[in-house]
């Protein structure tokens, strides 16, 4: 049995739309922070089972949340040759529903524990590829520190890796919860309705640009390069999302408020700046130093449930292995 233990990420520079879905071949790169303190934990183990089995939460899992992990587990069978089925278990620290992407951190765990358990012993491109195949965010979830997923010329190629390590700048994600419910339309859908929207290839276009000043702005720890442009990026993604067929509108009044307090806030000198997700929950960055001010602000803003604080996350790593084979 091996167990691994990996994080969620919050993207900088995001990623919408494949250019090939089944590969999860992104249309451009993007830069990510891991989350530390949150996590998912997952334990594989192969055996005699008649077929693969996924508990997540303590609650057994079928359907399709099951035939996604099946599908990782088809290609590790493949690469280490085997035929036996798996028992799948797996945890999140962080409340689900929280408006966290779980999927990130569960297949970034999931591709090192079953890859372990399975004998393989794989390097951190060949994991960031396999953990991929199960969500494209995942991959960013199996390097540490600051991450660029590149989008690589093919299939071997798309992968992501550190820019710099978790040490090199205290940031923090200060998360502003502004509704617990699930996401109506999920990523796999919207990443496939994408190139609907008259603006995408405009997006795509101008995605090269954006990495460079985002690199560049955490290479130098220059916090308000960083912002405008993870600000910029988060907001022409939204752009895109509300104006695909079918349209999909993420924001809430409320996740509104949070970024228009924050741009307020960054104009009176306070380093702070927003990113969103397929959901409408506000990731408002910021460095350690103003992170009480900030999560006290925002959460006396009208619409916000909680606030959850998270630093910068190492990579996926295993946390126990019993060998099987
Ligand atoms: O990799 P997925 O299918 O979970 O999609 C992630 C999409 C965004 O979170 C909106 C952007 C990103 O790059 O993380």
């Amino acid at each position: 049995m091996s167990v691994a233990l990996a994080h969620p990420n919050i993207a900088l520079i995001k990623y919408w739309g494949n250019r090939d879905n089944d590969l999860r071949l992104p249309v451009n790169g993007s830069i990510s922070i891991n989350l530390d303190g949150l996590f998912t934990r997952t334990s594989v183990s192969f055996g005699n089972a008649k077929s693969d089995s996924l508990t997540i939460n303590g609650s057994e899992v079928g359907g399709k949340g099951l035939a996604r992990v099946s599908h990782i587990l088809n290609l590790v069978r493949e690469m280490a040759q085997m035929n036996e089925h798996a028992i799948v278990t797996s945890e999140n620290n962080f409340p689900s529903g929280a408006g966290i992407a779980s999927s990130a951190s569960a297949f970034a765990a999931l591709a090192l524990a079953a890859s372990n358990a399975a004998g393989l012993s794989l390097t951190q491109p060949e994991l960031s590829r396999l953990a991929r195949r199960g969500s494209g965010s995942a991959s960013r979830s199996i390097p540490g520190g600051f991450v660029e997923w590149q989008m690589g010329k093919d299939e071997t190629d798309s992968f992501a890796f550190s820019i710099a390590d978790a040490t090199h700048w205290d940031l923090r994600d200060c998360i502003a919860i502004v509704s617990a419910s699930h996401k109506k339309t999920g990523s796999t859908e919207g990443h496939a309705i994408a190139g609907t929207s008259p603006l995408q290839l405009a997006r795509v276009a101008d995605a090269p640009r954006r990495l460079t000043l985002c690199r560049r702005a955490v290479l130098e720890k220059d916090f308000n390069a960083l912002a405008n442009i993870m600000e910029h990026d988060s907001d022409t993604m939204h752009a895109v999302m509300m104006t695909s067929s079918p349209a999909l509108h993420y924001w809430q009044a409320a996740s509104v408020t949070v970024m228009e307090s924050v741009r307020a806030w960054r104009a009176q000198g306070m380093p702070v700046a927003y990113t969103v997700d397929a959901g409408p929950n506000v990731h408002v960055l910021c460095p350690f130093a103003v992170q009480k001010e900030a999560q006290a602000r925002l959460q006396n803003l009208p619409g916000v449930e909680n606030v959850l604080v998270a630093g910068v996350g190492g990579p996926a790593r295993l946390v126990e292995s019993i060998s099987s084979r």
